[in-house]
């Protein structure tokens, strides 16, 4: 053992390293390897991950950013009116029953992209939807009986016009045989049907306060590239702006709300995030059709599909909250206290060309109970099935499944002096909703995503704890040698010393002996 020890002292300072100095030398250097692994490792993963991550023309996220290698759903589930006779002569409820799913699988490509030199770029969105029967509960062709939404607009904006417009109204509605209910295929009713009050309006109205269609539908001209151009930030001069909106069609902020606060637009599409998110991150994502920027707030941790790690986050439950609960809400109303949208809705009439509708969450989640009890036939909201969420994998801030849920209601208001619709009464009417879902994302992304969040840490590790350990054990052994060498050399230096002294002792006695003689 002593013997082993020694061999391998001589091995260390003679033959390995020849002099013990330069191995405390290189065990010092580990060692500080090993602290700059643990403070710098991550901040380099860190960069290299925003590296990657922005759009780069070329790069792979530009790729399945631009075109999205995923299947996005859409399920629309429609309340037929079953009672529309009773409703509105016997002053009945209405009574809905709710269809579907009726699924369209999208496909979504980004086309036109311009890059900018200010680290934007410009695009425009372009949607294909494809009806699937297999995965639908019944057809497109299923008839279902629903407000006259255009009909319903027009006599609810007349409220306040003078009397004689609204007999005019009235007239013209009889002639041309129009309804309040309309008797329509879910395929029509989402993708457009002729509708006889759009088309005078088309021919009667002057040029400029046109609608821009003729066909009503709730999908109307969605199936195609969009004509909206949307500039957005590509991460690579400033990763903390990645993918927000820089301009919605030359626009950084809304017009129609009250103040900048509620006008802003510089969230995400939703398919991607700044990176890096935490906890207490709140998301913003911006939608034509919702009007306004969504903000979602983070809910807890899950696991997705091929065991990947993501954040849900949801909207706040005071986002479509009413004034009196949520004073912030108030930008949201431009037409001033008192005619702001009851608790759970949300009032787009101002950009869907004045039509009544007001957004809510389907089956009224997070609205009054009472809404949803105005009629009959929705069950009670269930935050599984109702709630709209995002999962979102926090390191590269990319959505890895979404549910973007949204119910359409009519905000109807009795106008009596047009008789036919004199009976319908003041009421929040749901009109279908529908769901926006990725479930998850190809094996290639994921497969890149758990390696890009459990290796780095796990290198970080293994490389700690090599360059610290190889670095301690050097160092002790260096220092071991080194006590081992002085001991010796202090061992030499005592027996010479003892030797003198014993000299010394020796001579003294003599010097005794010869005194006492
Ligand atoms: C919708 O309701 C109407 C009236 O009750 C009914 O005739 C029709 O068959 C329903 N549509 C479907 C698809 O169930
Ligand atoms: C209207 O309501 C009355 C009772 O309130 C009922 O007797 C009558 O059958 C109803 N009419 C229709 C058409 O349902
Ligand atoms: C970047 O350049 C584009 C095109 O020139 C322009 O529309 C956009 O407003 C610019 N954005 C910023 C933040 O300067
Ligand atoms: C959408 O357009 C494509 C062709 O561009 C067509 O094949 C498809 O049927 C359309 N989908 C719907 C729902 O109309
Ligand atoms: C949007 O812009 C405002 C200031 O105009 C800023 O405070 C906010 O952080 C921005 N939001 C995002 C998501 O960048
Ligand atoms: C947010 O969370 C991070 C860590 O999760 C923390 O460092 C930071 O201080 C928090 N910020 C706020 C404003 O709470
Ligand atoms: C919705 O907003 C418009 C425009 O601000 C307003 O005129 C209308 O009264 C609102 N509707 C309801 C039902 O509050």
């Amino acid at each position: 053992m002593h013997g082993q020890r020694n061999k391998l002292c001589t091995k260390l300072s003679s033959t390995f390293l020849r002099k013990w100095w330069i191995t405390i030398a290189f065990a010092v250097c580990l060692i500080i390897l090993g602290i700059l692994v643990a403070c710098g490792f991550s901040a380099l993963i860190r960069h290299i991950i925003d590296h990657q991550v922005a759009l780069r023309q070329g790069g792979q996220t530009y790729g399945w950013w631009s075109k999205p290698p995923v299947e996005p759903k859409m399920s629309v589930y429609v309340y037929n009116v079953t009672n529309a006779d009773e409703f509105l002569n016997n002053g009945s409820k209405p009574v809905l029953d709710e269809l579907g799913p009726y699924v369209y699988t999208q496909t979504w490509e980004k086309v036109n992209i311009i890059q900018n030199r200010n680290g934007t770029l410009s695009y425009n969105l372009k949607k294909v939807y494809i009806f699937r029967e297999d995965l639908s509960v019944g057809s497109e062709d299923d008839v279902v009986i629903v407000p006259n939404i255009p009909m319903l607009s027009a006599t609810s904006q007349s409220k306040h016009a003078a009397r004689f417009l609204r007999l005019a109204m009235a007239s013209i509605m009889d002639i041309l045989k129009i309804k309040p209910f309309v008797e329509v295929s879910v395929g029509q009713l989402l993708w457009g049907y002729e509708d006889p009050l759009l088309k005078l309006a088309k021919d009667v109205v002057p040029k400029e306060q046109k609608l821009p269609y003729e066909e009503f539908g709730l999908m109307y001209g969605k199936n195609s590239t969009s004509p909206d151009r949307i500039t957005i930030f590509t991460g690579v001069k400033d990763i903390t702006k990645f993918g927000i909106i820089d301009k919605y069609n030359g626009h950084s902020y809304l017009p129609h709300w009250v103040g900048d606060d509620c006008n802003r637009l510089n969230g995400t599409d939703g398919s991607i995030f700044p990176p890096h998110l935490t906890h207490n991150r709140t998301l913003h994502i911006y939608d034509k059709d919702l009007c306004r920027l969504l903000p979602l707030v983070f809910q807890k941790e899950v696991i997705t599909k091929g065991g990947v790690k993501g954040y849900r986050f949801t909207p706040p439950e005071t986002v479509f909250a009413d004034v009196e609960t949520h004073p912030e809400n108030m930008c949201f109303c431009p037409a001033g206290e008192g005619s702001c949208a009851p608790n759970g809705l949300f009032n787009v009439s101002l950009c869907q060309y004045d039509s009544p509708i007001m957004l809510s969450f389907p089956h009224f989640y997070l609205a009054d109970d009472s809404l949803r009890t105005a009629v009959e036939g929705i069950s009670p909201p269930e935050k599984e099935k109702h709630q709209l969420f995002l999962d979102v994998q926090p390191d590269m801030g990319t959505t890895l499944r979404a549910r973007a849920r949204i119910q359409i209601n009519l905000a109807v208001s009795q106008v009596v002096d047009i008789k036919q619709v004199a009976n319908f009464p003041d009421i929040i009417f749901p009109i279908m909703w529908f769901e926006d879902g990725v479930d998850h994302l190809p094996d290639e992304i994921t497969d890149l995503m758990n390696f890009a969040s459990t290796v780095p840490p796990m290198a970080k590790q293994v490389l700690m704890i090599a360059f610290f350990l190889l670095g301690a054990v050097l160092l002790v052994m260096a220092v071991f040698c080194l006590i081992r060498g002085s001991n010796r050399q202090s061992t030499l230096h005592l027996e010479g010393s003892n030797y003198l002294a014993t000299a010394q002792v020796d001579l003294a006695k003599k010097k005794a002996k010869e005194n006492k003689q």
